[in-house]
């Protein structure tokens, strides 16, 4: 399973690990403020900001919509046909495989989902194209049926779901939300103060639902304004988790954990309540242990909290999400403007994602190769590469209301990390609801 997950990308090497630090710090040295877009939760970006005084949009792109979907879509018969595929269903590698036209009406829009948040809400926001939402997942081997939110609401009465990580944890619960609003609209029932932390209950069903603020999974000093500029370095603690999440685990019936982007960021690492060197701090006499130290420690232990835990829970650790920024980096004028997906081998997975991704397959299937006597199910929800293949499903310019309304030249900063929604990311709830299909057969 593991072999077949990695097809397609080579297994990083040292070198490329070095060649990976130096593009983070130059990055980053660069940089400063301006992973506040991507990484703070309050995603307030000034348009004046210097940071996009080299965009390159010159013109809104008025990219045709639904004519420039192919026509050939493949009928349910040929892809429920019982004996054309080597592996059974049960079987099959669900993360490999193509997106396929699929026309049919979407699950939710805009008008019909009031969770999307602002920067994510292409629709609403004038993305001109809409050819982007009519696409499916389709794994290689088998049939992936589209969520079943009655289905999915039926078998989760009484029970708890908590979404756990960063920005895309976040992305992740609104398109889980919209998807359900089609048979019951949740009722918030929790906030934090900067509102990151939420909590919703679906009251007919007794389903609660959370999403639970933790960039770094681990206990972190973020010293961030409501901007997202940031006044001194974080420091993070390697061997110790957030309490944010851990305090709450004993609520969770399901848990996807996911994180990664957040280590990229310079950070004092701290162990043993000592400091033990840094990610990208120079200045500082500090061993640069590099993030992916980081990263593994943080993944070994979230693991190994959850198979000793102590509570028989249905855990998802989720791999990195990729961008898809091109002709720069989110800091440099990058965009996304492309309308429709790769197929498998146009594109290369970004050393970054690489590296990260590498280190949560190797975590997991140590994590997994101890048995958890104590019914604790561990699931992989590989989504790095399927995400891979959709640079059409970014916001880009359009992650604020009416972008070129007034200015077509308009001058803005992209966004080719988070998803659209409706878009791609609502796939990762084919996937989650397939894999607990499978795994209470
Ligand atoms: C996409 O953006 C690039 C610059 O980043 C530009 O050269 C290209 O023409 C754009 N394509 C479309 C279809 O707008
Ligand atoms: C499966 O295939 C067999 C023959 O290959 C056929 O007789 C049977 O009807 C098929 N079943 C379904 C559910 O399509
Ligand atoms: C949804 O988006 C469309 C444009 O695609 C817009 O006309 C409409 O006002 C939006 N509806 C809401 C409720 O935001
Ligand atoms: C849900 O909880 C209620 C009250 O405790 C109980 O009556 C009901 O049988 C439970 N339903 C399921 C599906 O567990
Ligand atoms: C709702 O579910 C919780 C468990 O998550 C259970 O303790 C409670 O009794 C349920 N309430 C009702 C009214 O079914
Ligand atoms: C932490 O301290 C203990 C006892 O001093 C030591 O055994 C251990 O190796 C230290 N761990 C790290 C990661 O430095
Ligand atoms: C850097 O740290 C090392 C060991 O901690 C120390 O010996 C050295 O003097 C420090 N250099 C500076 C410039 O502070
Ligand atoms: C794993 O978790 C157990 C129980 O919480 C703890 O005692 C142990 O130290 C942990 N091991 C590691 C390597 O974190």
């Amino acid at each position: 399973m593991l072999k077949e997950m990695r097809i397609g990308w080579n297994p990083s090497s040292l070198h490329k690990r070095h060649h990976v630090f130096v593009k983070v710090a130059v990055s980053f040295l660069l940089l400063g403020l301006a992973c506040r877009l991507f990484f703070s939760d309050s995603i307030k970006f000034s348009s004046s900001s210097p940071v996009v005084e080299t965009d390159t949009v010159t013109e809104s792109p008025s990219l045709s919509t639904s004519s420039s979907l192919p026509v050939q879509v493949p009928s349910s018969g040929d892809l429920l046909a019982n004996d054309s595929r080597p592996f059974p269903n049960a079987e099959c590698d669900l993360f490999t495989g193509d997106w396929v036209p699929d026309p049919s009406a979407l699950a939710y829009t805009n008008a019909s989902c009031h969770a999307i948040e602002d920067h994510q809400n292409c629709m609403r926001n004038g993305r001109p194209d809409s050819g982007y939402l009519y696409w499916r997942w389709n794994p290689r081997d088998c049939e992936l049926p589209r969520f079943d939110p009655e289905k999915f609401l039926d078998f989760m009465r009484n029970k708890s779901w908590a979404f756990i990580g960063d920005s895309i944890s976040r992305n992740h619960v609104q398109s889980l939300l919209c998807i359900l609003s089609q048979v019951e609209q949740a009722v918030e029932v929790y906030h934090d103060e900067e509102y990151r932390s939420k909590r919703w209950h679906f009251p007919s069903h007794n389903f609660t639902l959370s999403v639970v603020w933790t960039p770094f999974l681990l206990k972190a000093d973020i010293f961030e304004d409501i901007n997202g500029v940031s006044s001194s370095e974080i420091q993070l603690h390697l061997d110790k988790l957030d309490e944010t999440w851990t305090k709450q685990y004993r609520n969770f019936d399901y848990a996807v954990i996911g994180g990664g982007k957040w280590f990229l960021k310079t950070a004092i690492y701290h162990e043993n309540n000592t400091v033990a060197g840094c990610h990208y701090c120079p200045g500082k006499n500090l061993t640069e242990l590099g993030f992916d130290y980081a990263y593994r420690k943080a993944l070994k232990s979230v693991l190994n909290f959850t198979l000793n835990y102590g509570r028989k829970a249905f855990i998802f650790l989720r791999t990195t999400t990729p961008d898809h920024f091109e002709n720069g980096e989110w800091f440099s004028g990058g965009t996304c403007n492309r309308t429709a997906p790769f197929k498998e081998g146009e594109v290369d997975m970004k050393d970054v994602d690489a590296v990260m991704r590498d280190i949560e397959l190797e975590e997991f299937e140590k994590a997994a190769s101890i048995r958890a006597e104590n019914g604790v199910i561990l699931k992989l929800l590989d989504t790095t590469r399927l995400s891979l293949l959709r640079p059409d499903g970014h916001p880009g310019p359009y992650r604020q209301f009416e972008t070129f309304a007034k200015d077509k030249n308009a001058k803005v900063q992209n966004d080719c990390l988070h998803w659209c929604l409706p878009g791609p990311i609502d796939s990762w709830n084919d996937l989650l609801m397939e894999i607990i299909n499978r795994g209470t057969h």
